[in-house]
């Protein structure tokens, strides 16, 4: 009987629980799942940063620790952590990741806020172009990066992919290095970023990198908050040159009632909820993990310690 320490906080517990078991039934694996084995007797940690969990030393029998969550930059310098990391690719976030792109790219493509708002009885019929006039930029060509791509491209929209190493998505240009992120953002009208928060990537788009932005261009932040210099965005948004950003995370979270972002009328807050882990689809995940740690073939999603993702 394996034993798996589910280290979430109680609510995600509660949730993941039973798909995990289900899971675990169905990969054909005998499993204790509990939120409070003896760290000796441990062999798998199913991990959420908000667990509480830091100390990984005492875990000596832990084969691996699976992360729940996509972005791993509040475990990955650990240095307790000596097991191997696994973080999640999980069909259902990357489903619900599309989605919310995908709504917030066309929310200032067609530009709804103006009817949303209402038009005080002014009768403009200015359509808005199609997307094939309207290129978006991605940064990150990951999972979720080159997946949003794929479904932006399937609407029309002219896609640049900007990753480490210049992965390909098929449709779109990739480009890389520091050319390639002046050209992507040269020619984003909107800027999706979706890249991991590491060493590499912190306060990534500062005012310089910003200003290279078209005028009026939208931004929508689904990746780390600690991407974006905060102070030089509200400046960009404030002078006008920056037209609308769209954030879903944020240096501190949640982000404190009184900051700025909130009450920015050229900013639309969501509160880290682009896209969720679903229990059935993730615990499937999980499971095909261990069962592959335990027959002694390789890991899914492994992290790169070195490059932080
Ligand atoms: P992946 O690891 O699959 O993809 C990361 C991408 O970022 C890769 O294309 C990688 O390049 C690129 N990248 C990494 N470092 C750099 C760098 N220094 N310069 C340029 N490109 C870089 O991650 P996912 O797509 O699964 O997730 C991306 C992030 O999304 C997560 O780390 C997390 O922070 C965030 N996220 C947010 C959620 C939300 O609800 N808001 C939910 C889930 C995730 P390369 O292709 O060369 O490796
Ligand atoms: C994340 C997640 O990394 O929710 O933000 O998975």
């Amino acid at each position: 009987m394996l034993r798996v320490l589910l280290a979430t906080n109680p609510a995600t517990a509660a949730e993941f629980a039973p798909h995990l078991r289900t899971a675990f039934t169905a990969a054909g694996l005998a499993v204790d799942l509990s939120g409070d084995h003896p760290p000796g007797a441990v062999d798998y940690i199913v991990y959420a940063p908000d667990s509480g969990l830091t100390d990984f030393a005492p875990f000596t029998r832990c084969k691996a620790v699976l992360g729940l969550w996509a972005g791993v930059e509040r475990i990955v310098g650990n240095p307790t952590l000596t097991q191997p990391l696994c973080r999640m690719v999980d069909p259902g976030l990357r489903d619900g990741m599309v989605e919310y792109v995908c709504g917030h790219v066309l929310r200032h493509h067609l530009g709804m806020d103006a009817h949303i708002h209402g038009l005080a009885g002014r009768w403009d019929q200015r359509a808005a172009p199609l997307a094939r006039s309207r290129p978006v930029g991605i940064l990150g060509a990951g999972e979720l990066g080159g997946a949003c791509a794929r479904a932006l491209l399937a609407l029309g929209f002219p896609v640049t992919v900007w990753s480490r190493s210049g992965t390909p998505v098929a449709g779109a240009i990739a480009e890389a290095g520091e050319d390639g992120l002046a050209r992507t953002l040269g020619r984003a009208q909107v800027l999706v970023l979706l890249l991991p928060l590491t060493p590499a990537t912190e306060n990534l788009l500062d005012a310089r990198r910003l200003a290279l932005l078209p005028p009026g261009a939208a931004i929508i932040n689904a990746g780390r908050g600690a991407l974006i210099d905060d102070d030089a965005l509200l400046a960009a948004l404030d002078g006008g040159t920056l037209g609308h950003a769209t954030l879903d995370v944020f240096r501190v979270e949640p982000l404190p009632p009184g900051h700025r972002f909130w009450h920015h009328r050229r900013v639309t807050v969501t509160p880290h909820i682009a896209a969720d882990t679903r229990p059935d689809t993730a615990s499937a995940v999980i499971a095909e993990n261990i069962r592959r740690a335990q027959a002694g073939t390789a890991l899914l999603h492994l992290v790169d310690r070195g490059l932080g993702y």
